[in-house]
């Protein structure tokens, strides 16, 4: 096997965009490598051994954008079904419309309101904090929404997110808490939006399938076992690295802080669990945040009507060796991101990419829209070497 033009650690969305330009505008050979047994990185999915329906195995994934850029760059890989994405939340035993619009203020203040009666309401029960700055996220959700909605819809849920209560959380978390004074419920507001028509994997595996693109599973950057080790390649090949910045240095400057899910799967002997792809759980007394049915997600397909899968999510503080999917963002965090920017940016003949080589939390089109600055912009000097 011929040493390629360009080692790129990482195939999610970030380091397949990456490939797929190195490729097509600088016919660069590349090669691939992940540690993973799958190509796709969090965006993967798979279809349920069980019941045959796709389901997301990091957790559900929706295609939304506005950047026409993006747009017209997935849609050489796949096509995009109509799905509009709605979230339902189970408050109390009742079930309301999510982000919080007029159809869940009627419901729950069992109520006519018209927009402007309902924003008049809101902003008099908002006026409890008003002229004091908020000291914690409990506060400010208060200020922004009012004392009854917060505590019904945001304060647990915020709440089993971090478990912490949000008394104990820094205000700054939120800036805003989005109340929309119609019955528009459609959860994103971007001009394109949908799921890939054949699934997410048919789409990745498009992105990679190359003569030029060579693609390694179950090889770790690290293993330096395996020929293409960071220390074997560093200063000697073009990389770019879309795995944990904190890791690619071997957390010498200590571990940034991340939230992680659990996906606890059950199989059901029923066509239809909940009538919908997401539901939310808004009570401390039930230990998940949502339960996710992908059969929803295509409406269109002809999955079986006597079983369903779904995905009850809990969200939890990582551990050394979890999943890293979100970003917490506290100020040491900030501290130590800084100074693993000045050694990323200094790296030799590597660039750093992507949510984790970033440490950012990055929508599925951003990781792609970032990708494809960092090809025109980048990729030509790292490169030319
Ligand atoms: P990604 O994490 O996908 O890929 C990085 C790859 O690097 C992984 O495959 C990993 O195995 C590999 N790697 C790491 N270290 C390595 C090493 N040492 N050696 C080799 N390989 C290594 N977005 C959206 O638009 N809509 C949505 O609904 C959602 N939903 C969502 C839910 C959850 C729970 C999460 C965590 C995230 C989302 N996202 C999302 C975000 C989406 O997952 C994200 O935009 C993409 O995964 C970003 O792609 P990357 O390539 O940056 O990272």
């Amino acid at each position: 096997m011929s040493t390629p033009d360009l080692l790129i650690v990482g195939s999610g969305l970030f380091g397949l965009t990456i490939a797929e330009r190195a490729v097509a505008e600088h016919g660069a050979k590349v090669t691939i490598i992940d540690r993973r047994s799958h190509i796709g990185g969090n965006a993967y999915s798979e279809a349920d051994a069980v019941t045959g329906i796709e389901v997301h195995k990091y957790g559900a994934h929706l295609f939304h954008t506005s950047n026409d850029r993006v747009w017209e760059y997935v849609n050489r890989f796949t096509s995009f079904t109509g799905y509009q994405h709605k979230v339902y939340t189970t408050h109390q035993g009742v079930v309301y419309p999510m982000p919080i619009n007029l159809g869940t203020v009627n419901q729950f203040f069992q109520a006519a309101y018209t927009p402007d009666e309902a924003r008049a309401l809101i902003a008099e029960q908002a006026g409890e904090f008003a002229g004091k700055d908020p000291e914690n996220l409990n506060d400010k959700g208060i200020s922004l929404i009012g004392r009854p909605l917060y505590e019904a819809f945001i304060k647990n849920y915020t709440g089993k997110q971090w478990q912490t209560d949000p008394k104990d959380l820094p205000a700054s978390i939120i800036s805003r808490l989005p109340v929309r004074y119609t019955y528009d419920n459609r959860y994103f507001n971007d001009t394109h939006e949908g799921l890939p028509t054949d699934g997410y994997t048919a789409w990745l595996e498009r992105m990679a399938d190359h003569p030029d693109i060579e693609v390694r599973l179950d090889t770790d950057y690290f293993d330096t076992s395996q020929p293409l080790n960071r220390d074997a390649v560093r200063g000697n090949l073009p990389v770019v690295y879309t795995g944990p910045v904190d890791r690619y240095f071997d957390h010498d400057l200590g571990e940034l802080g991340w939230r992680t899910i659990d996906l606890e799967t059950e199989h059901l002997e029923v066509g239809d669990f909940q009538g919908t792809s997401v539901m939310n759980y808004a009570d401390a007394e039930v230990p998940y945040t949502r339960i996710i049915e992908p059969r929803h997600f295509h409406p269109e397909r002809d999955y079986t009507k006597d079983a369903t899968v779904i995905q009850r999510e809990y969200s939890r503080f990582a551990e050394s060796g979890d999943e890293p999917y979100y970003p917490i963002n506290s100020g040491a965090d900030r501290e130590r991101l800084l100074e693993y920017r000045k050694r990323a940016e200094v790296e030799p003949r590597t660039l750093f990419g992507g949510r984790l080589g970033t440490y950012q939390y990055l929508d599925m089109h951003m990781a792609i829209g970032s990708a494809l600055s960092m090809a025109d912009n980048k990729l030509p000097d790292l490169l030319r070497g």
